[in-house]
C-alpha cells in the first residue's frame, strides 16, 4: 500500500476527529438557539421518492380530515415541501438542499416519506441522515404493538451519532476500506434521558440496554457505562444489558419477547431491530417512526422507497399504514390528542377489526388510494 494514501487517510482521519469533538463540545452545551415560535402549527409534508408520494399523499387526506376545523380556524396549516426529491438533489449536489432546508425549518414538525440514497458508488449521504443531523432529531421512537401477545415495544434508537454520524465519510485505500463509529458522552447521555423519561411518565418498569460493547469496547462500552449512569437517577426502572445478537434471537422467541418494554440502542443495532420488531407486527409496512429533537420532530415510515415495487410496476400498491402511524406520532406530538386518537381508532377498524379493504402490496389488494378512500369512509363514519 503507498504510504501517502495511509498519511492522506491519517489527516482525513485527523479532520474528522477535529470536526467530532467541536460538536461533542456543542452538544454538552446544550441547544444554542431556540427556533421561532409561531401563532400557528405548520406541518410541513415532503413525499420523497419511489412509492413516498403515493403513500403521504393518503397521509394528507387523513390529516386533512381530522385535522379539518383546526385547518379551517388557522391554527394549523399543511404545507407542502418542494425539491426533496432525488432529482432534485442529485441536481444541486446536496443531499438536503438549502432552500429545501430552509423551507423545513419554517415549518414545526415535518411528515416525510422515504427519500431514496444513491448507493455504493455515490458518496451523497441519505437525506435522512442528513436531516437528522442538520434538525439534530437525536431520539428515533419506534412503537410496535402485538395486542394478542402482549406485546407493546417502544425503541429508542440513538438517530445522529454511531455508524452513522461519519458513514458517508469512510476512507478507502487500495485493497482496504475503513469507516468510523463516533459516540459521545452528551450524545448517549440525551437518548438515554429519553428512554428512561418515557419509560417513567408511561409506567413502564424495565429498560434494555442492547449494544455488542464485548466486541465495540469503546463506542458501544461507552454507550453501555453512560446509559447505566442515567439509570442509576431511576432507581424504580431497571436497567438489563443485552447485546445485539441474542436480543435479534429474542425477540422471535415468543416464550421470552413480551417482557420487553422499552429498548435503548445505539443508531445501526437500533435501525436493523426495529425492521426485525415491525415485521413482527405486521410487516416494515406497519410501524411509524418518531425523530425527536429538542427543539424539532420529523415523522416518517420506517421502510424505503421501494424501488422493488416501483420497478415491477406496484407503486400504486403501496401499503400506506406506516406513514399512517407516523402522522399519529406526529398529531400526538403537536398536542392533537383527540385527532390522534380519531385517526387511530380509524386504522384499527380499518387494519386491524373489519379489514373490508386489505392491502397487500401487490395486485391481489387494494390499492394504496383504495385504502385512503376506506380510511376517510370511516374517519367520516
Ligand atoms: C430508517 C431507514 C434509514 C436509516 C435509511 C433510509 C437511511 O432505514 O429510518 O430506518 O438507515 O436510518
Ligand atoms: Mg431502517
Amino acid at each position: 500500500m503507498n504510504p501517502q494514501q495511509i498519511d492522506r487517510a491519517v489527516e482525513h482521519f485527523r479532520a474528522l476527529l477535529n470536526e467530532q469533538a467541536a460538536r461533542a463540545q456543542r452538544l454538552e452545551r446544550g441547544a444554542e438557539t431556540a427556533l421561532q415560535k409561531r401563532g400557528k402549527t405548520v406541518i410541513g409534508i415532503a413525499g420523497g421518492d419511489g412509492i413516498g408520494p403515493i403513500i403521504v399523499q393518503q397521509a394528507r387526506r387523513a390529516l386533512a380530515c381530522v385535522l379539518a376545523d383546526k385547518l379551517a380556524a388557522g391554527t394549523v396549516e399543511l404545507r407542502e415541501i418542494e425539491g426533496l426529491t432525488l432529482e432534485n438533489r442529485m441536481a444541486c449536489g446536496e443531499s438536503v438542499p438549502q432552500n429545501v432546508l430552509r423551507d423545513i425549518l419554517e415549518c414545526d414538525v415535518l411528515l416525510k416519506g422515504p427519500t431514496a440514497t444513491p448507493a455504493g458508488g455515490s458518496s451523497m449521504e441519505s437525506a435522512n441522515v442528513t436531516l437528522r443531523r442538520s434538525l439534530d432529531l437525536y431520539a428515533n421512537v419506534r412503537p410496535v404493538r402485538i395486542p394478542e401477545e402482549n406485546i407493546d415495544w417502544t425503541f429508542f434508537r440513538e438517530n445522529t451519532e454511531g455508524e452513522y454520524a461519519l458513514g458517508s465519510r469512510g476512507v478507502d485505500l487500495d485493497g482496504m476500506a475503513v469507516d468510523f463509529k463516533v459516540t459521545t458522552d452528551a450524545g448517549t447521555r440525551r437518548i438515554a434521558r429519553a428512554a428512561f423519561e418515557f419509560a417513567k411518565n408511561n409506567g413502564k418498569s424495565r429498560v434494555a440496554i442492547v449494544t455488542k460493547a464485548n466486541i465495540l469496547k469503546k463506542t458501544d462500552g461507552k454507550f453501555r457505562d453512560l446509559c447505566f449512569e442515567v439509570a442509576r437517577e431511576y432507581p424504580d426502572i431497571e436497567a438489563e444489558e443485552w447485546y445485539i445478537d441474542i436480543m435479534s434471537a429474542n425477540l422471535v422467541n415468543p416464550a421470552l419477547r413480551s417482557r420487553f418494554q422499552v429498548f435503548l440502542l445505539p443508531n445501526l443495532y437500533g435501525d436493523i431491530l426495529t425492521d426485525e420488531a415491525a415485521q413482527l407486527q405486521g410487516g416494515v409496512g406497519t410501524a411509524g417512526s418518531a425523530n425527536l429533537g429538542d427543539q424539532y420532530a420529523m415523522f416518517e415510515a420506517i421502510h424505503g422507497t421501494a424501488p422493488r415495487m416501483i420497478a415491477q410496476g406496484l407503486g400504486a400498491y403501496a401499503d400506506p399504514e406506516s406513514i399512517l402511524r407516523a402522522a399519529e406520532l406526529l398529531l400526538r406530538h403537536i398536542g392533537c390528542v383527540e385527532a390522534a386518537d380519531r385517526l387511530s381508532r380509524a386504522l384499527h377498524i380499518c387494519c386491524e377489526q373489519e379489514r373490508k379493504c386489505v392491502v397487500t402490496g401487490d395486485k391481489d389488494g387494494a390499492t394504496c388510494e383504495q385504502f385512503g378512500d376506506y380510511l376517510l369512509q370511516t374517519l367520516n363514519a
